[in-house]
Formats: C-alpha cells, sequence, structure tokens
C-alpha cells in the first residue's frame, strides 16, 4: 500500500486535505508537524488511522530518523511558517521552517526515491499584478516580502532538484485560501471573531489591495486531482475565481453578520503591501476537469457558520 507522507498537517490546509482524502484514498496517511502556534494538534490527533509525529523539518536528524522508520511513496509538503506580517518582523524562522526543511525533505525523497514529491506553494511568489493582468504557470517568479521570498526559494530547489537529481516532483500553487481550521490571525476569521466580539475589525491602509480567496474545501480536492493526475515537473496555479478588493470582503461579512460599517477601523499599511495577486486556472480545469465549486458567498456562509460554533475551542 502507498504511504503518504503530509507534512504540516495540523495546520489548516494539511488538517483540511487529510479529512478529504481520508475516506476516499487507500493510502498509509503519515503526518510530521513542529505544532506550532498555528496548528491545531488536538484536532490531528483526534483523527484515527494516521501515525502522527511531531518533528521540526528543519532539524537534519529528526527528518532522517522519520524516513528511516517510514517507507514514504508520496510526500504533500504542506508545513510551513505562512504569516506575512511574523515575515516582516523576522524573516529567520521564515528560512528555517521554509527554505531548510523543504531541502531536508528534498534530500530525503531523492535518497529514497519517492514516487512523487508535491509541493504547496502561494499566489504571492509571483509578487504583484496590475488588472485586467493575471499570472500563470509560465509567470515569472518575483517575490516582494520575507514570506514570498521564503516560498520562492523552497521552489527553486524543488524544481532544481527535480533538474539535477530527477526528483519527481508537482508545484502547485494557490491563492489565498479561507474556511474551517484557519488561525484566527488571518483576515477571514479575524474579522469574523473581531464581529462576533463586537470589537473593531482592522483594515490596512485603504483596504483596496485585491485578492482571490479560494474555499479550502475547494482547494483539497485540486491538491488531491493533482496528486494523482498532475504532470511530473510541473506546476498548476489555483484559484476561487473570486477576485475582490479587501474591504469589499470585510464589508461582504458585516454585512453578512449584520454588523455596522463602523466597526472598520483604517490601520497603518503593511510595508510592501502588493496591491493585486491574480491567477488564470485554466490549465488545471482543461487538463484535471477541475474547477471551484463554492463561491465566495457560499464559502463565506460555510465559514461564519464555523467560527461561530468554535469560537470558544481555538
Ligand atoms: N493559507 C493560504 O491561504 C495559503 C495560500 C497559498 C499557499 N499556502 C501554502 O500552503 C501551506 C499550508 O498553509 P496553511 O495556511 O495551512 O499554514 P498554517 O500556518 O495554518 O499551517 C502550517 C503548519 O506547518 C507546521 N510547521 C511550520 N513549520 C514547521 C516545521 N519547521 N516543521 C514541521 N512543521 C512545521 C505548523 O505547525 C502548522 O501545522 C503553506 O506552505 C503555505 O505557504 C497557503
Amino acid at each position: 500500500m502507498k504511504k503518504i507522507l503530509v507534512t504540516g498537517g495540523a495546520g489548516f490546509i494539511g488538517l483540511n486535505f487529510i479529512k478529504h482524502i481520508l475516506d476516499i484514498d487507500r493510502m498509509d496517511i503519515v503526518v510530521a508537524d513542529k505544532f506550532t502556534y498555528a496548528s491545531n494538534p488536538k484536532e490531528l490527533l483526534s483523527i484515527s488511522k494516521i501515525e502522527t509525529f511531531q518533528l521540526d523539518l528543519a532539524d537534519l536528524a529528526a527528518v532522517e530518523n522519520l524516513f528511516n522508520h517510514q517507507e514514504i511513496s508520496h510526500i504533500v509538503h504542506f508545513a510551513a511558517e505562512t504569516h506575512v506580517d511574523k515575515s516582516i518582523n523576522d524573516s529567520r524562522p521564515f528560512i528555517q521552517s521554509n527554505i531548510i526543511a523543504t531541502v531536508n525533505l528534498l534530500n530525503e525523497a531523492v535518497k529514497r526515491k519517492v514516487e512523487k514529491f508535491v509541493h504547496i506553494s502561494s499566489d504571492e511568489v509571483f509578487g504583484e499584478i496590475a488588472i485586467p493582468g493575471k499570472f500563470s504557470e509560465i509567470s515569472k517568479i518575483a517575490p516582494r516580502n520575507p514570506y514570498s521570498a521564503s516560498k520562492a526559494s523552497a521552489e527553486h530547489f524543488v524544481e532544481a532538484y527535480g533538474n539535477t537529481y530527477g526528483l519527481p516532483y508537482t508545484i502547485i500553487n494557490s491563492t489565498n485560501n479561507y474556511g474551517p481550521w484557519q488561525h484566527p490571525e488571518k483576515l477571514i476569521p479575524l474579522t469574523i471573531r473581531r464581529i462576533l466580539q463586537k470589537k473593531k475589525v482592522p483594515v490596512y491602509g485603504n483596504g483596496s489591495q485585491i485578492r482571490d480567496w479560494i474555499f479550502v474545501k475547494d482547494a483539497v480536492e485540486a491538491i488531491r486531482k493533482i496528486l494523482h493526475h498532475g504532470k511530473y515537473q510541473e506546476r498548476y496555479c489555483i484559484g476561487g475565481e473570486s477576485e475582490i478588493r479587501n474591504i469589499d470582503l470585510i464589508r461582504m461579512i458585516l454585512e453578512k453578520m449584520d454588523a455596522e460599517e463602523n466597526l472598520i477601523e483604517y490601520v497603518e499599511d503593511r510595508p510592501g503591501h502588493d496591491a493585486r495577486y491574480a491567477f488564470s486556472i485554466e490549465k488545471v480545469k482543461r487538463e484535471l476537469m477541475w474547477r471551484p465549486k463554492y463561491d465566495l458567498s457560499d464559502g463565506l456562509n460555510k465559514t461564519i457558520e464555523w467560527v461561530r460554533e468554535h469560537e470558544n475551542r481555538i
């Protein structure tokens, strides 16, 4: 039986991915996660049928030890430090967890001849793009903040290992995910929680930055399809086809929660804040017959409901 290593499986997307594949795929699942502040260890450990190891992937000895004891055939690599603001305050943990950890995994993947290494990355690695442009799989990598620079660097290593050592890899670049189990430091769960607590909702600058949003259940279905059917040595861009300005997104959430607009509080903009990210997802639609099922309104309704139910448990 195939054995898949899911790194960062206690994090937001990793946890949703495991829940999604658990009953569909006949694969043994092994999780490696450091259990940082951003993770959901309790929820992960409540899932039976998977093996979980708490370890720092930047620790070479720990990674070697894991591979010495597990015969891994596939890797889906989610683990990373993911908060842009934190990377602006101190980029070093991002170098450790996003670059060094990835290189440790790549070395083991080559040594153990894994069948596929799926690397999860971000739309941010391409930098910002003006309307009406869209990035795609062939766009130039041009990161503009320390988080995206660390993710871009990791991708370069993945491609280099493919080219130099023949590592069978696929890279997935995703736009912003939202949904159950996302840490409340991120925009959508933060906004929902602040509204529930009747507190001010902070908006960076004038809120004019544009992002595309993909509901996490759509994202994990795309990742699963790409794991099984995505081409080797290639990348796929995935997104929700739901572009919106941050301020309009926040207004939409306020309206859905019957809250007043005067909860909005404009705060100093993030330094180097990218104006817009946008993807063309034609390749994944054409080759893998995948397209997002949830529109932003449906996804937000589900997320608001989930945060309400879990407000005191996360
Ligand atoms: N959330 C998004 O909107 C989004 C969009 C595009 C790409 N991505 C990428 O998807 C992946 C998952 O994102 P997420 O939002 O689920 O992140 P998250 O911050 O919710 O979870 C990250 C997980 O990785 C673990 N981790 C961090 N450093 C580690 C280390 N050194 N060793 C082992 N485990 C470690 C954490 O404990 C946590 O469980 C990341 O690679 C991220 O860059 C996320």
